[in-house]
């Protein structure tokens, strides 16, 4: 099956982006495997004709902000981001309403419509960056209250958040990084910024999905407990053979992003089903609050 995908992708002319937590032999299969922003910053490079995106939707709606005239397909057509799906257009209309000549910062992790009614856009890799890069000293965060949190515990601004969680970080406890040490006293305990704050300060270091992936490889440490979903402890395996990664929590599973399947993949190709469209009253003031971010890596 790898084979046929790999020939119908050359045939195509297609790129195929893999999220770090999608299934292993996706990953194994993609073109490139990243982070939310690695992989903008490829949906927006490539000369593909098509984009098949191994993800959940608003991966690949990015993907469709930033590369219009090209194919932007979702091989899973419900494969979704709860936590994405905490703010909408008319909540967050109200809100800014209430703060007026306030800046709103949107995580990716959001859908088109909300994007566009942000200022600027961030991701886990990006946000203390973005952050700093306002004028404003107080901005509205949207949708992950996490993430804001982590946010303002590395800023003198004033952050007003947004009840956005993700499902299962927010599941992550102390309790949990407690057994996980006993367990393996000699591990680094690594969090994703998406983790409740309690336990980000346990944490010995906090980082994006990739982060994490270059910071293992870095790092002089043989065992790290991983504070993040755990699809993405395939990619740190194969980034280091050598060292040993263990789950903070099993519970850290995001069923969406597990829906797609080498066969799925192979049809999504064939057929070039699952196109993923923003309409351009939508895409052009998402366009602004997206490069604005992606300006900041020069
Ligand atoms: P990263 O951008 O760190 O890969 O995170 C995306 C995500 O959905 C985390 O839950
Ligand atoms: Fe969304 Fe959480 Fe899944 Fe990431 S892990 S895609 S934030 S539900």
């Amino acid at each position: 099956m790898k084979d046929i995908i790999r020939q119908l992708a050359r045939k195509k002319n297609a790129i195929i982006l893999a999220h770090n937590y999608v299934p292993s032999d996706i990953q194994d299969v993609a073109d490139l495997c990243g982070d939310s922003l690695e992989l903008s910053l490829k949906a927006a490079e490539t000369d593909a004709d098509i984009i098949v995106f191994c993800g959940v939707r608003f991966m690949a709606e990015t993907a469709a902000i930033l590369s219009p005239e090209k194919t932007v397909l979702l091989p899973v057509e419900d494969a979704g981001c709860p936590m994405a799906d905490m703010v909408t257009p008319e909540t967050l209309r109200q809100r800014k309403a209430q703060l007026p000549g306030i800046p709103v910062v949107t995580y990716v992790n959001s859908t088109a419509a909300v994007k566009a009614l942000s200022d600027i856009c961030c991701t886990s890799a990006n946000v203390l960056q973005v952050v700093e890069s306002l004028d404003s000293k107080e901005i509205l965060m949207t949708p992950d209250r996490n993430l804001a949190l982590y946010a303002a515990s590395h800023t003198s601004k004033t952050i007003h958040l947004w009840e956005g969680f993700c499902p299962f970080h927010n599941t992550l406890t102390r309790q949990d990084v407690m057994e996980a040490r006993k367990q393996h006293p000699e591990a680094l305990f690594i969090a994703h910024p998406e983790c409740p704050p309690e336990v980000l300060l346990m944490a010995d270091a906090i980082s994006s999905t990739s982060g994490m992936i270059r910071m293992a490889r870095e790092s002089d440490h043989r065992e790290f407990i991983i504070g993040t979903e755990t699809g993405l402890l395939h990619p740190l395996q194969q980034a280091c053979p050598e060292k040993a990664f263990y789950p903070a929590s099993t519970n850290m599973f995001c069923p969406d992003m597990k829906k797609i399947s080498l066969a799925i993949l192979a049809s999504t190709l064939e057929k070039e089903s699952g196109r993923v469209q923003v309409s351009e009253d939508i895409r052009l003031p998402a366009l602004k609050a997206v490069k604005r971010m992606m300006a900041l890596k020069g």
